[in-house]
């Protein structure tokens, strides 16, 4: 029998499902393997409002398919804007659905250009945060168009993110998606109302994936790929047993056309097999007993939610991945596809 790994259900702490037919398209594969997900609000019109989030909400569950019913829970988040009111903060609190507020520098990603032109903008509505316990979830990258791509991160901890630590020392901030060894050493020496999610494609790749024998768009998302030490300290973080670390994957499905285009859209589609991703990197690096912390409990922990009662299970059997994914009228082309995978996530029980 192939070898097997049980685990407590995991939580993605950080997803792209847009909308509509596309959300129903990708929706299933998520809530297959996650018990929750946190819910990015960079829909176009943006979610900045506790009643546009509690909307999108009820799409999400009504387009869970009908075995999944009740076995994945949306948890929203609001787009912070230049405008947004403290109240709204009152408000996303008091539903019990808002889980984050999502800080987007202006133009620094994908449907950004609603976001925050200058955080010093935000200071009643971080203030309303803190006092009120909702985390602040961020994308942490400077937007001046003269910092080289690959410096971005770097320069928004040291100009943006440090200063609003001291100014908000008891906010409770999700550095989402990082990249670098500095902000791996930024988080690890932060205190603990502080952390950080990882990807499994920053696990996988360094910067050399966009670039090999020509130029690889589905390879491409923000923060961008880096090099290989940076990655090897992602990796560091995510099996060194530090409850700051925990799995986000970013899965940002476009459809196939917008990515091989002469200006392809950023984001990298992981939901069809984010577990197995990890599980992979997690064993290649000898540490896949620290899977379950990373996948399953420190997120849960961080975000003060009950951790999940049910498991999954996962199974050495070599897999693999489709050359194409529907999108509701498109296609997308999913990371690894056509390649073989050597995790599988077999089973899903009702009890840990
Ligand atoms: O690569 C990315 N894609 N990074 C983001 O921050 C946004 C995301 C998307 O929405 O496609
Ligand atoms: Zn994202």
């Amino acid at each position: 029998m192939s070898p097997t790994l049980r685990i407590t259900r995991p939580d993605d702490f950080h997803l792209h499902l847009r909308d509509g037919a596309q959300m129903q398209a990708v929706l299933p594969f998520s809530a297959r393997q996650f018990g929750r997900a946190i819910i990015m609000p960079n829909l176009k019109p943006p979610i900045v409002t506790t009643d546009l989030a509690l909307a999108y909400r009820q799409r999400i569950l009504a387009a869970l398919p009908d075995d999944l019913n009740n076995a994945f829970e949306p948890l929203m988040t609001l787009y912070l804007t230049d405008n947004t009111k403290p109240d709204e903060i009152i408000r996303a609190k008091d539903s019990g659905s808002v889980h984050g507020v999502k800080l987007y520098p202006a133009g620094a990603t994908t449907h950004s250009d609603a976001g925050v032109t200058d955080i010093a903008r935000c200071t009643a509505v971080l203030e309303t945060m803190q006092k009120y316990n909702m985390p602040l979830l961020i994308h942490g990258e400077v937007t001046d168009p003269q910092i080289d791509i690959f410096d971005k991160e770097k320069i928004f901890i040291d100009r943006i993110l440090s200063p609003l630590t001291r100014h908000f020392p008891e906010l409770r901030i999700v550095l989402e998606h990082i990249t670098t060894q500095d902000a791996v050493a930024f988080i690890s020496d932060a205190p603990s109302n502080i952390a950080a999610t990882i990807t499994a494609h920053h696990l996988r790749y360094n910067r050399n994936a966009l670039f090999q024998g020509g130029v690889r768009p589905h390879y491409y998302c923000l923060p961008i790929l880096k090099r290989e030490v940076h990655r090897q300290a992602l990796i560091r973080a995510a099996i060194g047993g530090n409850k700051k670390f925990f799995l986000g994957t970013d899965s940002a499905p476009h459809a196939r056309s917008l990515k091989e285009n002469s200006c392809g859209c950023a984001g990298i589609f992981t939901a069809h097999a984010a577990i197995e991703l990890y599980a992979e990197t997690f064993e290649q690096a000898g540490a896949l007993d620290k899977l379950e912390p990373f996948a399953s409990l420190n997120g849960a922990d961080f975000y003060q939610l009950p951790r999940n009662k049910t498991s999954i299970t996962l199974s050495k059997t070599d897999w693999q991945i489709p050359e194409i994914i529907h999108f509701a009228s498109d296609t997308l082309v999913p990371i690894c596809a056509g390649e073989r995978l050597s995790w599988k996530m077999t089973a899903s029980a009702q009890d840990n």
